[in-house]
């Protein structure tokens, strides 16, 4: 009996031969957070597969280090016209450059964040992934561009990168198989994935009577939730589509509102139900059309899809909803299951938080402007705005998750300085770091610039600012009220007006946060601010702009913009 241990110790066992230790730098670039969260995610998912890996912003990588890795990974969004987000611009620039070495020892893969309904989709990715190629290096898995919903997209993408990073693949499948799903809370159950019901506590229209805006106040419970954020984060909110909109598509489809359609993986549920909550009926993307085109055999549709029609299609994308495709394109004819076997899922809609939890906890807090127009004699609705301010009231729920964004985020220091630009909606974020500080105590000096339409109807939360202000939470407040005289008058113009000020608030280390409208504030702002820096520094607009993008890479000008 007791030769058996003997037999074991003394039986030939292969040489310990140690493997080398398998190492992998994941980057990730991104303006939301998705980014941030699915490269720690993946840096769990490898770890547990004993690969040594570390996700980290792009802006915190050094270049330099490049030639010293073997696995690169990268995850990255896509913004606007197809530009890199904020935390990517630098890294971007350099890969790009005569500067960029060859790379011929690396092996990488990327991970492209973003949404079919834009022209430039993915392209960020696209451009990484085509030009490592260029240097030299060597995909260890195709490159996966996903769509706003990522989840399942992403999953494989990891999978196939574990597995070509692993030395047993069965053993790299299953572990990130068994991976849980990455919650945003450790101590929390709900995520992106599996939303909490918040109740509203709140919900009032912000804008005076008379104007032309509506901008809701939301309250929401998060109690029981074990849910936190911190203030720059942002809420994601699962909405529903507009109950006539529903309607008015199954009337001029003829279909039976009872019918039962698939809505995901072994779930269905009656037509109706399916296109107020499951599926996205008010934004039409080009694989949709293709879909669409194939469903009907409309040969217009075909050519509107072909590559040659790129600007006509833009067009039609963008003021155009699933109503419209059915009446111009004739899916008449095509079975319930059919057309939304064509359909993407609802995505979720995020908005940036405007309380703080520790001055209000439990709750959450948005500010949300209510998106109505007309176009093509029909009126158009925002999915969640509109249900936010015509069919939500205190007492209802809300599938709701955070979205954490370490890119907008207080300075660690409480002393140090901050500069906030935040015209409409884009204050909320600001309402959060001023409740913040003043829970706190925190004795930095604080500089709102504010604006909207007009003083009096559209100066949202005055009383609060004012109160701050009095009570020295904040410093200084500039507003711009656009529509009140003959000229108008934007955040930027009153940023210029205090050009010298503003210059020795930043030279003395102030931190620059802007939210809010990217296309047409966020860039014009970005402009001014080089203009008030060259000004003030007696820089030239070269000095001035890497001076803004060495602030940028500092986290010392982080950008909420949508
Ligand atoms: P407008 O509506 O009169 O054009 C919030 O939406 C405020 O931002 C409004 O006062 C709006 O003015 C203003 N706004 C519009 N375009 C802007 C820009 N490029 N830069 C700064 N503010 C802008």
């Amino acid at each position: 009996v007791a030769s058996a241990p003997q037999a074991a110790a003394a039986a030939p066992q292969a040489p310990a031969v140690p493997a080398a230790p398998r190492e992998a730098t994941i980057l990730f670039g991104s303006q939301t957070g998705n980014g941030s969260g699915l490269a720690k995610k993946l840096a769990k998912r490898l770890e547990e597969q004993q690969v040594k890996a570390e996700a980290l912003s792009m802006a915190d990588f050094k270049p330099a280090n490049l030639k010293k890795i073997d696995n690169l990974l990268i995850v990255v969004s896509t913004h606007g016209e197809g530009e890199p987000p904020d935390n990517a611009l630098a890294f971007h620039e350099f890969l790009h450059s005569k500067r960029a070495p060859k790379l011929e020892q690396l092996r990488y893969s990327v991970l492209a964040l973003g949404d079919t309904s834009y022209e430039f989709f993915c392209q960020t990715g696209k451009d990484f992934d085509a030009r490592l190629a260029e240097l030299g290096a060597t995909r260890l898995a195709e490159r996966v561009d996903c769509d706003v919903d990522f989840d399942e997209s992403a999953g494989e993408w990891m999978k196939a990168v574990a597995e070509a990073l692993s030395a047993s693949p069965s053993a790299a499948a299953s572990a990130a198989d068994s991976a849980a799903p990455l919650s945003a809370d450790p101590e929390s159950e709900y995520s992106r994935s599996n939303p909490f019901r918040a109740e509203v506590l709140e919900n009032l229209n912000l804008n005076g009577r008379g104007s032309a805006r509506e901008t809701r106040h939301l309250e929401l419970s998060l109690e029981g939730s074990g849910l936190t954020y911190e203030p720059g984060d942002s809420l994601g909110v699962y909405p529903e589509n507009h109950p006539r909109l529903v309607d008015e598509i199954i009337e001029e489809m003829g279909w039976n509102p009872d019918e039962i359609v698939p809505t995901g993986k072994n779930a269905s549920a009656a037509l109706r139900e399916a296109l107020h909550r499951y599926y996205e009926i008010t934004v039409l993307t080009k694989p949709l059309l293709e879909q669409a085109a194939k469903l009907s055999g409309s040969e217009a549709l075909a050519k509107l899809t072909a590559p040659e029609a790129a600007a006509e299609l833009r067009a039609y994308i963008g003021e155009r909803d699933l109503l419209d495709l059915i009446r111009d394109f004739g899916l008449k004819g095509r079975t319930a299951a059919e057309v939304t076997g064509i359909l993407r899922k609802l995505p979720a809609r995020l908005y940036s938080i405007a309380s703080s939890a520790k001055a209000t906890p439990d709750e959450v807090h948005l500010t949300v402007r209510t998106v109505r127009y007309a176009c093509g004699g029909r009126d158009r609705y925002g999915v969640c705005s509109v249900q936010m301010a015509e069919r939500l009231e205190p007492g209802d729920q809300l599938p709701v998750f955070i979205q954490h964004n370490p890119n907008f985020k207080l300075p660690a220091n409480p002393d140090t300085p901050i500069i906030m630009i935040g015209p409409g909606t884009g204050v909320a974020p600001f309402r959060s770091f001023l409740a913040e500080r003043e829970e706190t105590d925190a004795r930095g000096r604080t500089w709102l610039f504010f604006g909207d339409q007009h003083f009096s109807t559209d100066f949202l939360y005055q009383t609060e600012w004012q109160r701050w202000i009095k009570d020295g939470v904040l410093t200084k407040m500039d507003v711009a009220f656009s529509r009140d005289t003959d000229e108008k008058v934007y955040v930027q113009h009153r940023m210029l007006e205090k050009s010298k000020e503003l210059y020795e608030w930043i030279d003395g280390g102030a931190a620059v946060y802007v939210c809010g409208d990217e296309k047409n504030m966020a860039h014009d702002v970005h402009t001014t601010l080089e203009t008030i820096i060259a000004q003030g520094g007696g820089f030239s607009p070269e000095q001035a702009s890497e001076y803004l993008l060495r602030m940028q890479q500092e986290k010392r000008y982080q950008r909420d913009v949508y």
